[in-house]
C-alpha cells in the first residue's frame, strides 16, 4: 500500500499535532470523480459535483500558493435563488440551460440544447424566468428564434420530415441529462411520459407533435412570471425614425417649390443640400426630402408624396407561421406563405372588429409581412409594435403619427379632458429642459451614474474614463483621490427605452412603455435621454454608511473592502462597482424619468412643502409667453414621469433584484479579518429596509409634485386670468393617480447564513472524542471565511476562500464498502481545486451570535454529510481522515473499510465535530 499523505504533505507547509488529513492515493491516481450516487437523493438545487465532472486529479504535489496569485477561474454557477423547486433530473438541465446562457445566445435559448430539455419539464416561462434572474438580462419566449433544424433533427433520429413521438422525446430527454452529466435520474420512466404528455395535450397534434407545433409550444406555450402586476403581456415596441415630409417620387428628375408668390425648381439633389425659397432655407437630403425641420407653412413641393405611418404590428421573422390574437379569445395561427409567388393569406378578424379603414380582414403574404391595416386590438406574440421618433437632427415641431403607441391613456375619465385641448394651444417649441434638483446635482458623493459624465449634455458624447464610486463618509472621495473608479468605460448601446412617450406628444398619459432600440434613442431631441443603472453604484456608499452608523470602524471597512484584494487580485471595492456597472443593470429612460427617479432613490424633495422640482415650479409666471409655456409643458411632462416612476420600478424589478444578488453575492466572498458584521446578511437586511420606503416614496412625491404644481397654476391664474387656467395644459385639470410597484421584487432573498462563527472568527477544531475518553483536538488554527454562498461559510487557513486552503471533497467511488456514495474531506490550496467541489462549514448556532463553541457540519453541494473520523495511528501526533457520506451508516461503513485495510493501528473517533473560537 502506498503512503497516504503524499498530497496533504505538499499542501500544508504546517501540520502540527494531530490533524493531518490526506485523500486516498488511489483515489488521485485513478481519477475517478464519478458522482456519488447517494447525494442524488438530496433535497439540495443544484449539485455543483455535476458541473465538475471532469476534474482530473493529479498525483503531483500542486504548485505552491504564492500570495497574491493571479485569478483562479470560478466556473460560474447557477444561482440557487433563481431556481423553482421542481424534479432533481429536470433542475439539472434547467442549471446547466441557465449556466449556459450569455450576453451573445438571449435571444437563441432554443440553440442551445439543455434548455430545449428543460423548457420541456420545467416550464418556458418558468426558464425564461430563471434565465432572467440568472443574467439579469430582459429576456422573452416570443422573441426567441426558432428551434433549429440540427437540434430537431437530433430529436427525430434525422427523419427531418417526421413529428416527434414519445420514445423519441424520452430518448431526447435522457440523453440530454447524459450530456450535462446530470447527478439524478427521473425516478421512473412515468415522470417522463407526463412531461411529454403535457407537451402533446398543448400541442393537440395527437400522440406525436410535428416541428412546426413544438417550435410553436417553446415559444407561446406558457410566459414568463412577470414582476409587475400587468394583468397583458407587456408589448414590445421598436423605435422607427419618422420624417413626416414629403418626399419626391422616384424617378423624378426635378423638385418644385411653391409659395403664393415665386416657385422655386431644381435638380432632385445626389447630396444633402440646401434650396432658398421666399428667404427661408429647407436643409433637402439626397432625393429631395426635407430634414431637420418640418417643412415650413406656405410652401408645398408639388409631386411629392407625404409618408403615411404604417401602425401595423411587425410579426417576428423568419418564423413558419404567425399568431394574431384579440380580447376576449380570439387566436389564429397562420402559415407564413414559403415563397414570393405563394398566395396571400387572407385572415378574418372576430366579428364586428373593423380596422380604420372598415375592413375586418387582412393578408400576410411572404416573407411574414403584414398587408391591409390591423384592427387596433389585434395582437401578434412575438411582434413589435412600431414606434415613431423624430429622426436624429430633427429641430421644431415633430408630430407623433401615433401618438396612442406610446402614450397610452391611464384613466378613461381622464381622456375627455385631455383631448379637449384646442389646435390654438401652443405646440412646445424647446427640447425638455428643466434643470436638476439641486440636491440632485453632487454625483460624484453617490457615485457617478452613467449619463452625468457626458462632456456636453447635447452632443451625446460620452466622457472617456470609466464610472467610480465614493464613500465619501469614510474620506473616499475625489477630492482625496482614492475614488474607486472603472478601469473599463461601459456604455450602453441596444437595448430598452422606457419612456411614457415624447413631450411633444402632449397628454396626460404615464403609462411607461419598453421599447427596443439600437441605440441611443432620441427621445425629446438630442441629449435627453439617459443610460442609467437599474441598480445605482451610489446603493454600495450608502450601504457602508449603514455599518458604519452601526458601530463598524472606518479603518475596518477600508482594510477589509476598499483596500483588500479579492479572488481574483481586484480589490472587493472595484469588483462591487463592476457587478453594478454593466450592461445588464443598464436602461434608457427620459432624462425626466431619471430625475424622478433620483428623488426617490436619494431620498430628498419629500415634503409636500418642498416636493421635487418645486424651484422650477415656482418660475411659472404666465400663460402665454414662450418660455412660461414651454416651462409649463416640460413639468407636466416631468410629474407625469415622476407618477410613472413606480412603473419603471416594476418593469426593472428583475434587473433590479439580479444586480442586488449579484452585490450580495460578492459580499459573501469577502473574509475580513475580524468578525464585526456579516456583510450579505447586514445588505440584504439594509436593501429591505431602504426599499420598502420606495412605493410610498414614489407617489407621495408624484402627489406633492402635481399638488404644488395645481396650486401655483392656480395662484397665476388668480393673479392674471380671473382665475381661469388655459384648457391647453392637460395635466392640470386631471387628478394624477401615481403608480406603484412591489417593492418585494427588487430584494435578494436573504442568505440563510449561521449566525455565529461569522466570516473572520478564527478557531481550532475539536474532531471527537477518543475511545479513552480524550477529545482529539486538532492544533491548526482556521479561519471562517466568506465563500459566496447563500446558507454556508468556508472553513480554511489563510486569509481568504481562494487566497489560502480550504477544505474540498474527493470522491471514495471507487470503494465498493463505501457505498459509492462517500467522500474524503480535505484541506487544499489554490491551485489545486481543480474539479474538487468545495466543503463548506455550517456550524449549529442554535440561534446564537457572536463566537461559540458548537458542533458544526461539513456540507457538500448544499448537503449535509455525516463524517467519521479516522485517527489513522495509534499515539499521539496521528494523522486523521475525515470521511463523509450523505448518511451515517455509509460513513461508518467506509471508515471501519480502511480502518481494517490501511490502518490497522488506528481507530474511530466519536461525538461531533466542534469548533473552539480563539
Ligand atoms: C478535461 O481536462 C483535460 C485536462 O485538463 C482537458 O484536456 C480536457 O479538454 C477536459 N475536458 C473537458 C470536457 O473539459
Ligand atoms: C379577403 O376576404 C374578405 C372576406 O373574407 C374579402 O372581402 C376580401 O376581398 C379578401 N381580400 C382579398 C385581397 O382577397
Ligand atoms: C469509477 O468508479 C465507478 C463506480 O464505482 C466504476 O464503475 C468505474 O469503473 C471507475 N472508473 C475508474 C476509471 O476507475
Amino acid at each position: 500500500m502506498r503512503p497516504v499523505f503524499v498530497l496533504v504533505a505538499a499542501l500544508l507547509p504546517v501540520v502540527h499535532g494531530a490533524l493531518l488529513l490526506g485523500i486516498p492515493s488511489e483515489q488521485l491516481a485513478a481519477g475517478n470523480t464519478s458522482v456519488p450516487s447517494s447525494f442524488s437523493k438530496s433535497a439540495a438545487p443544484v449539485s455543483t459535483f455535476t458541473s465538475s465532472a471532469n476534474s482530473s486529479i493529479s498525483n503531483a504535489p500542486p504548485t505552491s500558493p504564492a500570495v497574491g496569485m493571479a485569478t483562479v477561474p470560478r466556473k460560474r454557477a447557477a444561482i440557487p435563488a433563481c431556481l423553482k423547486t421542481v424534479e432533481l433530473s429536470c433542475l439539472n438541465l434547467a442549471a446547466n440551460c441557465i449556466d449556459s446562457v450569455n450576453a451573445g445566445n438571449v435571444n437563441t435559448l432554443w440553440s442551445i440544447k439543455s434548455c430545449v430539455a428543460a423548457a420541456t419539464c420545467y416550464g418556458v416561462g418558468d426558464l425564461i424566468t430563471s434565465v432572467e434572474c440568472q443574467t439579469g438580462f430582459v429576456v422573452t419566449n416570443s422573441a426567441q428564434a426558432a428551434l433549429p433544424s440540427s437540434i430537431y433533427n437530433g430529436i427525430v433520429m434525422g427523419c427531418t420530415s417526421c413529428a416527434i413521438t414519445q420514445q423519441n422525446y424520452i430518448d431526447f430527454y435522457y440523453g440530454q441529462l447524459t450530456a450535462v452529466n446530470s447527478a439524478n435520474f427521473p425516478s421512473s420512466i412515468d415522470v417522463v411520459k407526463a412531461f411529454w404528455s403535457a407537451i402533446t395535450t398543448w400541442a393537440a397534434t395527437g400522440s406525436t407533435v410535428p416541428y412546426m407545433n413544438f417550435n410553436d409550444w417553446l415559444h407561446f406555450s406558457s410566459f414568463p412570471v412577470t414582476t409587475t402586476t400587468t394583468t397583458t403581456p407587456v408589448t414590445t415596441f421598436t423605435q422607427i425614425t419618422w420624417n413626416p415630409n414629403p418626399a419626391p417620387t422616384s424617378g423624378a428628375v426635378s423638385e418644385t417649390f411653391v409659395t403664393s408668390t415665386i416657385t422655386v425648381i431644381i435638380a432632385i439633389p445626389t447630396a444633402t443640400t440646401s434650396v432658398v425659397v421666399g428667404g427661408i432655407s429647407i436643409t433637402l437630403a439626397p432625393g429631395g426630402t426635407p430634414i431637420n425641420n418640418p417643412l415650413p407653412p406656405g410652401i408645398t413641393i408639388p409631386g411629392a408624396t407625404t409618408p403615411t405611418w404604417n401602425p401595423n404590428i411587425i410579426p417576428p421573422t423568419s418564423v413558419p407561421s404567425v399568431t394574431f390574437t384579440a380580447p376576449p379569445s380570439f387566436t389564429t395561427i397562420v402559415a407564413v406563405p414559403t415563397a414570393s409567388n405563394s398566395p396571400p393569406k387572407n385572415i378574418t378578424g372576430p366579428p364586428g372588429d373593423k380596422n380604420s379603414d372598415g375592413d375586418n380582414w387582412w393578408l400576410l403574404v411572404f416573407p411574414g409581412v403584414i398587408d391591409g391595416l390591423l384592427p387596433a386590438d389585434i395582437g401578434i406574440p412575438g411582434g413589435v409594435k412600431p414606434t415613431a421618433a423624430p429622426p436624429p437632427d430633427w429641430t421644431g415641431v415633430w408630430t407623433d403619427p401615433d401618438p396612442t403607441s406610446t402614450s397610452t391613456h391611464n384613466s378613461a375619465s381622464a381622456s375627455s379632458s385631455a383631448s379637449s385641448s384646442s389646435s390654438s394651444c401652443p405646440q412646445p417649441t424647446a427640447a425638455y429642459s428643466l434643470s436638476d434638483d439641486d440636491e440632485n446635482s453632487d454625483w460624484e458623493d453617490l457615485g457617478s451614474d452613467p449619463d452625468r459624465r457626458r462632456s456636453n449634455i447635447m452632443t451625446n458624447v460620452a466622457r472617456a474614463g470609466g464610472r467610480s464610486m465614493a464613500f465619501t463618509d469614510c474620506e473616499i472621495n475625489k477630492a482625496n483621490g482614492n475614488l474607486v473608479t472603472n478601469p473599463i468605460t461601459v456604455d450602453l448601446k441596444a437595448g430598452t427605452y422606457y419612456t411614457i412617450g415624447t413631450k411633444a406628444a402632449g397628454g396626460i398619459g404615464i403609462a411607461l412603455n419598453p421599447i427596443v432600440v439600437n441605440d441611443r434613442p432620441v427621445g425629446n431631441g438630442g441629449g435627453t435621454v439617459a443610460q442609467e443603472h437599474v441598480f445605482e453604484i451610489g446603493y454600495i456608499g450608502q450601504f457602508f454608511k449603514s455599518i458604519k452608523n452601526q458601530g463598524v470602524s472606518c479603518a475596518w471597512i477600508v482594510n477589509n473592502v476598499y483596500d483588500q484584494d479579492g479572488w481574483d487580485g481586484r480589490k472587493w471595492a472595484l469588483s462591487l462597482l463592476q457587478e453594478i456597472d454593466q450592461v445588464p443593470n443598464m436602461v434608457w429612460v427620459d432624462k425626466a424619468m431619471n430625475q424622478a427617479k433620483s428623488n426617490v432613490v436619494n431620498q430628498n424633495k419629500a415634503t409636500a412643502a418642498d416636493p421635487p422640482q418645486m424651484a422650477n415650479i415656482k418660475k411659472i409666471s404666465d400663460f402665454t409667453t414662450t418660455s412660461s409655456v414651454n416651462l409649463i409643458q416640460d413639468i407636466e411632462y416631468f410629474i407625469r414621469n415622476l407618477a410613472a416612476v413606480g412603473t419603471y420600478f416594476g418593469h426593472t424589478a428583475a434587473i433590479f433584484q439580479a444586480t442586488a444578488l449579484r452585490v450580495q453575492n460578492c459580499l459573501a466572498q469577502i473574509t475580513p479579518n475580524t468578525p464585526d458584521v456579516n456583510l450579505p446578511v447586514a445588505f440584504n437586511v439594509w436593501l429591505r429596509t431602504l426599499i420598502q420606503t420606495y412605493p410610498l416614496g414614489c407617489t407621495s412625491r408624484a402627489t406633492n409634485s402635481f399638488n404644488y404644481y395645481h396650486n401655483r397654476m392656480t395662484t397665476v391664474a388668480n393673479q392674471l386670468n380671473n382665475g381661469v387656467v388655459p384648457q391647453c395644459f392637460p395635466l392640470f385639470p386631471v387628478a394624477i393617480n401615481p403608480t406603484t410597484f412591489t417593492w418585494q421584487n427588487l430584494v435578494p432573498p436573504p442568505p440563510n447564513l449561521p449566525t455565529c462563527n461569522i466570516p473572520g472568527t478564527e478557531g481550532i477544531l475539536q474532531l471527537g472524542v477518543n475511545p479513552n475518553g480524550a477529545a482529539e483536538k486538532g492544533v491548526d488554527t482556521y479561519r471562517v471565511m466568506g465563500a459566496g454562498h447563500a446558507d454556508f461559510y468556508g472553513l480554511g487557513i489563510g486569509t481568504d476562500f481562494m487566497a489560502g486552503s480550504h477544505f474540498v471533497a474527493g470522491s471514495l467511488a471507487q470503494y465498493p464498502s463505501c457505498g459509492n456514495g462517500a467522500v474524503v474531506v480535505d484541506l487544499t490550496g489554490p491551485g489545486t481545486p481543480a474539479g474538487l467541489p468545495d466543503v463548506l462549514f455550517s456550524p449549529q448556532c442554535n440561534g446564537q451570535t457572536g463566537k461559540q463553541t458548537v458542533p458544526f457540519s461539513f456540507v457538500l453541494n448544499g448537503q449535509t454529510l455525516s463524517c467519521t473520523l479516522i485517527v489513522t495511528v495509534a499515539g499521539k501526533n496521528s494523522p486523521v481522515e475525515i470521511i463523509c457520506a450523505g448518511s451515517a451508516a455509509v460513513a461508518v461503513t467506509c471508515a471501519n473499510f480502511f480502518l481494517s485495510n490501511r490502518y490497522p493501528t488506528g481507530h474511530l473517533l466519536t461525538g461531533p465535530m466542534m469548533f473552539i473560537p480563539s
